[in-house]
């Protein structure tokens, strides 16, 4: 039995650009054997041969089965070898490591999802588990923010869910050429309107920091407790298994406590870049 820090061989199957610089692909085992189950949240370590080993959040759904799903952005050497990984060819996988979304804790009440960017793969696990059990939840709520309309993550998804009953769907960007026709502005705009109980709601969001800070003030002002907010803390890895301390964020590591945190526990470190 291969150890964790063993990479496993897995083949390309699908690769689909979302944006001009981030692609959904598709793996299975090269080896005949089954994937592992997985969590919404939860991360592989992906490993382009040659090149390096990066993580990056499994964006499929985890009640589906069948092979993975990883978006990744190609914004430097190993990422970008991860993108141009063509069908047919191996990636080595290391996974899934981390905490899931608490899905559990939305029973019954709101569930606020707030996305920034790139954030919308690792919380796309847990929209699709809330629509899955759509009647034990008040309300599903998934606020977007991108920083173009070409830089909106899965945009053939987004406006296919618009006319979806279980849910309420905003969409905003920071700037647009004319012909967009949607909102614009900062995705913190998007939550005043946005139909949910505060004293009932939970929220998940990930996203660039700086969205998640001031995202977080914008649910705290609703009148949303601190300790009902979610967060991805998408902090650099090397090992993923507690051994190297590259992750290290104030008094925890991210690869054992998260990437999903609760905010009332990180809140003090939220802040600084390095920690
Ligand atoms: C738990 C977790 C989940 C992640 N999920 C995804 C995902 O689903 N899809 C995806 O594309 N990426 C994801 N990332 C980020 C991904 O791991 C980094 O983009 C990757 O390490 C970049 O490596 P590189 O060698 O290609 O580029 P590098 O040469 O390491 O970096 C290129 C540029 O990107 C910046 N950068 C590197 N890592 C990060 C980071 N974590 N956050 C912000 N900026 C960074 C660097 O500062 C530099 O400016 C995740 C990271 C973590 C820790
Ligand atoms: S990535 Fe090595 S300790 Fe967390």
């Amino acid at each position: 039995m291969p150890g964790p820090m063993t990479p496993r061989p897995f083949r390309v199957l699908e690769r689909r650009a979302e944006t001009a610089d981030t692609w959904t692909l598709t793996l299975e085992p090269a080896d005949g054997g089954a994937v592992p189950a997985f969590g919404p949240g939860q991360f592989n370590m992906l490993y382009a041969f040659g090149v390096g080993e990066v993580a990056i959040s499994i964006s499929g759904d985890p009640a589906a089965g069948g092979p993975l799903q990883h978006t990744v952005r190609a914004v430097g050497p190993v990422s970008a070898a991860i993108c141009r990984a063509e069908p047919g060819e191996q990636l080595g996988v290391r996974g899934p490591f981390g905490s899931a979304w608490p899905l559990q804790a939305a029973a019954g009440r709101h569930l606020v999802i707030v996305a920034g960017g790139l954030g919308l793969a690792p919380l796309r696990p847990a929209l699709l588990g809330a629509l899955a059990r759509r009647e034990e939840l008040a309300g599903v709520h998934l606020l977007c923010g991108g920083r173009s309309p070409e830089e909106l993550l899965f945009r053939a998804q987004l406006e296919g869910l618009a006319d979806d009953p279980r849910l309420e769907v905003g969409v905003t960007v920071d700037s647009a050429a004319s012909g967009w026709e949607g909102h614009v502005g900062v995705v913190t705009t998007l939550i005043d309107p946005a139909r949910f109980d505060p004293a009932r709601a939970v929220a998940f969001m990930c996203g660039p920091e700086v969205m998640m800070r001031f995202t977080a003030q914008a649910l705290l002002e609703t009148g949303m407790g601190a300790a009902d907010l979610h967060v991805s803390m998408e902090r650099n890895m090397k090992c993923a298994v507690t051994q190297c301390g590259r992750c290290q964020f104030g008094p925890t590591f991210v690869c054992r406590e998260g990437p999903v945190m609760r905010f009332d526990r990180i809140r003090d470190f939220f802040a600084r870049r390095e920690v």
